[in-house]
C-alpha cells in the first residue's frame, strides 16, 4: 500500500478511535479529500480489522472505542522502570513486524532494537501460518538480537522467552497460564500468544535473531473463524482491566532483560522458571518423525532446549524442528 494511503487511512483511524460518530464531510474536511475518497479509505480501515460502521445523517462510528498504541506512553513507562527506552519503534500498519527487523538490520542496528505495529497485513505464524492480526486489538512486537556464538545458540531461545511471557500474563493476573513446548503460551488449552524466532547470517559465524511475538489482547469475534486452532485473548481472561500500552512496555522489558541473561548464560537459569508453567510435564506425548511414532512421558526440557521424554525407562531428547508433538497416549 502507498505511504499516503496508509497515512490517510491512520489519520481516520486515529480520529474515530474516540468511539464517537464523524460525519463522512468533517472526515473529508480535516483530511482534505472527498466524501467519496473518505468510503474507499473507511473500506481499507475495515480490511484491517476494525469493526466500523455507518447510520446516515451522522456518519461513521467504531464498533468498539480503540486504545492505541503511544510512543510516549510506552518510553515513559520503561523510563520510570529503569529501562532503556531507546530504539523502539511504532508502526501503524505493516507487512510483518519481522520484516520490519529484517530490513532494519541493514543498517547496523544493536541488539534490543524493536518494533510494534497495529496491525500487519501479511503477519506470519510458525509452519508457514497465517497470524490473523487486526488493527489496534493485539501486540505484535519484534526484537532484533545479536548472537556471537551463532545460530546453535540461538535454539533455547523460544524457550526462554515463552517462560517470561508467560511470567508476565501470570503477573499481570492471568490464571492457569501454560507454556506447550517449544514456544506456545496457552491458557485452558487455547492460544494467548506465540513465538516466531527467525534467523539471518552464516551457519558458523554471528546469529543475527529476529524474534516476533503476537500476543491476543481482544480479538475482534468476528474474526474468529480465520483462526485455525483454539485461542483466548487478555480481555477475555482479564475482564478488559488492562492498558495495551503498559503491557507493551512490560513485554519489550522483561524480553529484553531475558534476551541479556539468556547471552550470558544460555536456557539453564529459565529451566526452573519454564517447568512452572510446563503443560507436558508428566503426561504422555506422541512424538512424530516423518511417518514414525513414538510414545512416551514429557519430563520437562534441557540446557539445549530439546525435549526430554521417558520411553521404556530411558531418556531420550527431542529437538524442535526435527518432530512434531501431539498430546495423550
Ligand atoms: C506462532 O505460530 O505461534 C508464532 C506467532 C508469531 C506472531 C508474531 S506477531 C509479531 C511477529 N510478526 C509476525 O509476522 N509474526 C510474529
Amino acid at each position: 500500500m502507498k505511504p499516503q494511503r496508509v497515512e490517510r487511512i491512520t489519520q481516520i483511524i486515529e480520529i474515530l478511535s474516540d468511539g464517537q460518530f464523524h460525519s463522512g464531510e468533517k472526515l473529508g474536511a480535516q483530511l482534505d479529500v472527498s466524501r467519496t475518497a473518505i468510503s474507499q479509505y473507511i473500506k481499507d480501515v475495515q480490511a484491517l480489522g476494525i469493526d466500523v460502521f455507518r447510520v446516515t445523517g451522522k456518519g461513521y462510528k467504531f464498533a468498539n472505542e480503540l486504545k492505541l498504541l503511544h510512543l510516549n506512553v510506552i518510553s515513559d513507562f520503561l523510563n520510570s522502570n529503569q529501562e532503556n527506552a531507546q530504539d523502539i519503534h511504532l508502526e501503524r500498519v505493516v507487512g510483518s513486524t519481522n520484516d520490519f527487523i529484517k530490513h532494519a538490520i541493514t543498517h547496523n542496528i544493536d541488539s534490543g532494537y524493536a518494533v510494534f505495529s497495529e496491525a500487519q497485513t501479511a503477519g506470519r505464524g510458525r509452519r508457514g501460518k497465517r497470524w490473523v492480526s487486526p488493527f489496534g486489538s493485539n501486540l505484535y512486537m519484534s526484537m532484533y538480537w545479536r548472537l556471537e556464538d551463532g545460530m546453535g545458540a540461538a535454539m533455547g531461545l523460544s524457550l526462554a522467552l515463552g517462560t517470561v511471557i508467560a511470567e508476565l500474563l501470570s503477573e499481570l493476573g492471568v490464571y492457569d497460564v501454560e507454556v506447550k513446548w517449544p514456544n506456545d503460551v496457552i491458557v485452558n488449552g487455547k492460544k494467548l500468544a506465540g513465538i516466531l524466532i527467525e534467523l539471518e547470517g552464516q551457519a558458523l559465524g554471528v546469529a543475527h535473531v529476529i524474534i516476533g511475538i503476537g500476543v491476543n489482547i481482544k480479538m475482534p469475534s468476528w474474526l474468529a473463524d480465520q483462526i485455525d486452532q483454539p485461542w483466548t485473548d487478555l480481555s477475555t481472561l482479564l475482564n478488559n482491566n488492562f492498558d495495551r500500552n503498559h503491557i507493551a512496555a512490560m513485554l519489550l522489558a522483561k524480553c529484553r532483560q531475558a534476551l541479556r541473561v539468556y547471552e550470558q548464560e544460555g536456557l539453564k537459569p529459565f529451566i526452573s522458571r519454564w517447568q512452572r508453567f510446563d503443560r507436558l510435564a508428566m503426561k504422555p506425548v506422541r512424538i512424530i518423525m516423518g511417518d514414525k511414532e513414538l510414545h512416551g512421558i514429557a519430563e520437562g526440557i534441557d540446557e539445549s532446549g530439546a525435549l526430554l521424554v521417558k520411553r521404556d525407562g530411558k531418556l531420550e531428547r527431542f529437538h524442535a524442528g526435527e518432530v512434531s508433538l501431539r498430546y495423550g497416549a
